[in-house]
């Protein structure tokens, strides 16, 4: 096994490069504190795309449970005499299926489930699988078996987790049963078989593993929810994205209709059905199992504050942008009070009519809902005139609650250059950028926020993510990029309040988008690069900014600065100096950081680095090698009141240094 620095060595000289440290020396100002930081400056952005909901992190295993997609059997197969019927309990999704004898035997009627790429399970693990169910004729009960069958054995042997039902009621009623595998498998297969001849109907058929997310029976899947939490997320951005807008108002994300009893919240079509080059059916649609109030408590329960964002009466204005797909000025009421309503359902009294279905969904206590989105990535004249009445309704029903506005899709240009003073003349708390930009870009911006106007509305980097080298997916180097260029988001902590990476989720065998922070399948999740940067930055972010400099200039990468970004805190709490370094350059470079300011019988005591690096600039952490490239912690020699070390090329290194 070669070693970091030999591997490195052999990078730089096959490029004919000298490995030659170069002389940086670095100011930390620590007498004067500088910005506060907000908690929320670095969190999460959630949006269902890459199949990060249904068949990611909710946990429900059973794709199409209630037969409401279009193609109703989509999902299933069935066998024997299985019809679809559309008069059941639930009046949203009204379709079920009834089973009935074919007349061959106990094995001839029943259908499979074949999950979402296959349904996974382990050994010895929990599945709780549940069905409304009744006998339609009433009379003797019907016998169900219920199993997980790895359909790629034989005959009896399909098996690895089997258990009989009873329905035996006229009225529908919910049943469920536990399956325990005795075998893993990533790609299982739910399969029911009518037993008997007595005819059976079926609803909501729905197999969840019983460890969950903090054991919650409508839950979320545990890997994926423990790597939000790992990451201490400031704030959860939800439901997206272009998913709030809908390929059309009518398929926009409606929060009312994903709240309330799960069985009985309507399909939505995903907005990103359309969008899988490499998939010809494609079957994304959003159960909306995983709703608002869902968000609203894993937000809750990672310590985040919960960022919804709401349609702004225009559909996605990528895919229809002409006057008729978007709500009429006059019509736009309904959608204003969707707004008021859902601040009702997150902080209301449990007497009001929305913050009583919160109640009665299990939490009482508000959930302090301070900031709220109106619009996406919207641009045009169409939008402020939109978010006008948002905001006045707003503040009127709730001074407090902190309105985020939209500066379109790009990250500089016209409608960039339009929506700002919009948004300033709006009175918008916080505006939204979003920037997927290429690698020239982010080395680029290290300065971006140095002179924003300190007076106007705060800055949300609500999207963004390194799309590198024309690639577009994920790597080191795109990774190594995106901290370089967040130490110009923490210097101007006084002005930038949140920062989310995006998109959060990907599924390896249901992408539409990459890069993503988290990739995962059936069984396994992994922590890109990417993760990791945003995980340092979480857990470093400090309480206060402090003034760094080289050669009185702040360090962002400009000419003479060696290709390095930087930028430091102070941790009020902890009594810590943070200082960040993003060495984008392919040669070494020493760095002395002297702390002035310090007393002069004051002396760094001790010194921890933190770093990112490897010499596969290309790779990123995969499934199969999920540990690839993983933070490394050092200790470090300080004497006085100066760090002197060398940061190695391509390297982002965390000092973190106690008086
Ligand atoms: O993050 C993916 C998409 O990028 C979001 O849905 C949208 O807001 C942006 O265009």
């Amino acid at each position: 096994m070669k070693t970091y620095k030999a591997l490195c060595a052999a990078v730089a000289l096959s490029a004919g490069l000298a490995l030659q440290a170069q002389e940086n020396q670095l100011v930390v100002q620590t007498k004067k504190m500088g910005a506060e930081i907000q908690p929320t400056m670095y969190g999460l952005f959630f949006e269902d795309i890459n199949y990060a909901a249904d068949g990611g992190l909710y946990a429900e295993l059973v794709k199409n449970r209630s037969f409401e997609f279009p193609q109703h059997f989509m999902g299933w197969n069935t066998f024997g005499l299985v019809e679809l019927k559309d008069d059941g309990p639930f009046e949203r999704n009204p379709h079920y299926v009834r089973l009935s004898y074919s007349g061959h035997g106990h094995k001839h009627t029943g259908l499979d489930n074949t999950g979402f790429f296959g349904i996974g399970v382990r050994q010895g693990e929990e599945y709780r699988f549940s069905v409304w169910a009744r006998v339609p004729q009433g009379g003797e009960a019907a016998k169900l078996r219920v199993e997980l069958v790895d359909t790629k054995s034989m005959g009896e042997r399909q098996a690895i987790a089997s258990q009989r039902l009873t329905v035996d009621g006229k009225e529908w009623k919910k049943y469920q049963l536990v399956l325990k595998p005795t075998a893993t498998n990533p790609k299982a297969t739910l399969r029911i078989f009518l037993e008997g001849k007595q005819t059976v109907d079926l609803e909501h058929v729905s197999l969840f593993p019983t460890d969950t997310w903090k054991g919650h029976e409508n839950g979320l899947r545990k890997d994926l929810m423990q790597l939000l939490a790992d990451l201490k997320p400031g704030v959860f951005r939800f439901p997206g994205g272009c998913i709030v807008e809908g390929t059309d108002l009518e398929t926009r994300y409606n929060w009312k209709n994903t709240v309330g009893p799960v069985e009985n919240r309507p399909l939505n079509e995903n907005r990103w059905q359309y969008t899988f080059t490499h998939r010809f059916f494609p079957d994304y649609f959003q159960s909306y199992g995983l709703g608002f109030y869902e968000y609203f408590l894993l937000s809750e329960e990672i310590g985040a504050e919960p960022l919804p964002v709401l349609n702004c009466g225009l559909a996605c204005q990528y895919q229809n942008n002409n006057p008729e797909a978007h709500v009429a000025l006059c019509d736009l009421d309904s959608y204003i009070q969707d707004a008021l309503d859902l601040i009702e359902f997150a902080n209301g009294a449990t007497d009001t009519k929305w913050g009583k279905l919160r109640a009665d969904m299990g939490h009482p206590e508000p959930f302090h809902l301070k900031v709220i989105g109106i619009g996406n990535e919207q641009w045009g004249p169409e939008y402020p005139v939109r978010l006008e009445p948002f905001i006045k309704a707003i503040r009127q029903a709730h001074p407090d609650i902190k309105v985020v506005g939209s500066s379109g899709p790009n990250s500089e240009g016209e409608q960039f250059d339009y929506l700002w003073p919009e948004m300033k003349r709006l009175k918008a708390d916080l505006v939204d950028e979003h920037f997927y930009r290429p690698e020239k870009w982010f080395l680029a911006q290290g300065a971006r926020y140095d002179n924003y106007d300190r007076k106007g509305p705060k800055v949300f980097a609500g999207e963004y993510a390194c799309h590198g080298k024309g690639k577009k997916w994920n790597h080191f180097h795109a990774a190594l990029l995106e901290a370089a260029f967040m130490t110009g988001l923490e210097r101007n902590a006084d002005i930038v309040h949140m920062a989310t990476y995006a998109p959060l989720f990907a599924h390896v065998e249901g992408w539409q988008w990459r890069p993503d922070l988290i990739w995962y399948d059936n069984m396994n999740s992994v922590r890109t690069v990417s993760y990791y940067v945003q995980q340092l930055y979480a857990h470093y972010k400090g309480t206060n900014v402090l003034n760094l400099t080289m050669d009185k200039r702040p360090v962002t990468g400009a000419e003479g600065q060696n290709g390095l970004f930087a930028s430091a805190v102070c941790d009020k709490n902890t009594g810590e100096y943070i200082v960040k370094v993003a060495n984008t350059s392919d040669k070494p470079q020493k760095l002395n950081i002297t702390f002035a300011g310090m007393k002069k019988k004051e002396s760094l005591a001790s010194a921890r680095c933190i770093k990112l690096q490897t010499p596969y600039l290309d790779k990123d952490n995969t499934v199969e090698q999920p540990n690839l490239i993983t933070p490394q912690e050092t200790t470090l020699h300080v004497a006085g009141q100066a760090l002197s070390t060398e940061l190695e090329p391509y390297t982002f290194a965390v000092y973190i240094l106690k008086k």
